[in-house]
């Protein structure tokens, strides 16, 4: 029988950050299951370390360990990157790949893809075309730069593909397939974990939720909301007077505990209407998330997992890479704005939520799409099981 896996070289699966999981899980599933599909080897730069923000999300994922860790770490954004591009160029010259597959936008993505495309390796990019137009976030400058060098552009929304359209990349390399963080989302929705076992494992009363076991839900950890204290004053009193309404859910990434910390503003943090949580895995945060009376967030994926999961989203930005979720999903952008927080809380805890749509394409099978695709554009055949 034709061997596809020693006619061809692997493709290589870059993760680097927690987002990466959900993204890149579905999308090894659909190649190692499909035979006409190239090797799939799973690189982890080890951008993001902790166990508890790897291995659990691995586990929950149902994502094989890596084939390769190149065990990177955290340093300045020069250096995180150049350390990951210093650690992947090996790597790539030792399985010459057909083909290197990155997604989302942290460090990473871009540091993998600057080595393939030097070396003439071809760079597939997942959840390409988002644009925030805010070049102080430094996701937006790995986006921009990243879908400069990839060959293949998969994206989740119409309006990556005017973005990418007046950037200059030529269409044929655009590819609409839908989001494969829904994959992931539709595939683990059955096995969320409820909240009330999630407080149980954390020693939170069922006091400290309240009537009904309506909680909120809140993620922060963008460098703008976090990084500086007076940005971090201002949102610790938007969520304080949520809180007096929705007793909130918190767990905290890192960088937000460590600056906390940092400039003691633990002590203006109520601790019986604020619960902070340790970072959770993902079949933990579905659980939170589907079951909250509202999400806080200045995440990206979640603004995308609320509007898939139908529930509200008040996102802490001035701006969203991800406008679908505003146009058809539950999505609001609020900023630091105390009024705008103040008028949705009234409106989600009154039943008046704005209510959405799943848009077009998020059905959970973003990654059969992309894997038809890979074989024909790698393997020159259309012998994909999802042709
Ligand atoms: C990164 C991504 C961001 C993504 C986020 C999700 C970039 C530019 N940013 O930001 O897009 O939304 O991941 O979490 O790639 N730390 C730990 N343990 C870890 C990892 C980090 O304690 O396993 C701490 C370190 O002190 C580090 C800080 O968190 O300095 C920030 O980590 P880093 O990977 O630099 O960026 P994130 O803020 O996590």
């Amino acid at each position: 029988m034709y061997d596809v896996a020693t006619s061809v070289g692997p493709i290589l699966c870059v993760v680097g950050a927690r987002p990466n999981y959900m993204k890149i899980a579905p999308i090894i599933r659909a190649l190692r299951s499909d035979p006409a599909a190239p090797r799939a080897t799973l690189v982890h730069t080890g951008q993001h370390y902790d166990e508890a923000m790897n291995e659990r999300l691995f586990a929950d994922l149902e994502l094989p360990p890596p084939d390769v860790n190149l065990g990177v770490g955290s340093g300045s954004h020069a250096q995180q990157t150049a350390e990951v591009m210093r650690r992947f160029e090996p790597v790539v010259d030792a399985a010459a790949p057909s083909c290197v597959v990155v997604v989302g936008d942290v460090n990473s993505t871009l540091a993998c893809s600057l080595v393939a495309a030097k070396k003439g390796v071809r760079v597939a990019h997942v959840e390409a075309g988002l644009r925030s137009f805010d070049r102080s976030m430094p996701e937006e400058i790995n986006r921009l730069l990243t879908d400069q060098l990839c060959e293949a552009l998969y994206i989740t929304e119409r309006s990556a593909a005017e973005n990418l359209e007046r950037e200059g990349i030529p269409r044929e390399r655009v590819h609409f397939v839908g989001n494969v963080m829904i994959d992931s989302l539709k595939a683990s929705l059955p096995h969320a974990v409820a909240p009330a076992v999630v407080f149980a494992a954390n020693a939170v009363g069922p006091k400290l939720i309240g009537e009904g076991g309506r909680f909120g839900l809140v993620t922060l950890h963008r460098p703008s909301n976090v990084d500086d204290q007076a940005n971090l004053a201002e949102s610790l009193a938007i969520l304080t007077e949520v809180a007096r309404e929705l007793p909130l859910v918190w767990p905290l990434h890192p960088r937000t505990r460590a600056n906390i910390e940092r400039f003691g503003l633990d002590r203006t943090i109520d601790g019986k209407r604020i619960i902070r949580l340790p970072p959770q895995g993902y079949l933990e945060t579905l659980g939170l998330m589907r079951d909250a009376a509202l999400v806080i967030t200045d995440s990206g994926g979640i603004q995308e997992e609320t509007t898939a999961l139908g529930v509200p989203c008040l996102t802490m930005r001035e701006n969203t890479e991800r406008p679908v979720t505003i146009e058809q999903g539950t999505n609001v952008l609020v900023g630091r704005n105390r009024g705008l927080v103040r008028a949705h809380v009234a409106d989600v805890l009154a039943g008046r939520a704005k209510r959405g749509r799943m848009p077009e394409l998020w059905d959970g099978r973003a990654s059969e799409r992309i894997v038809a695709h890979m074989v024909s554009w790698l393997v020159g055949r259309a012998e994909s099981a999802y042709a």
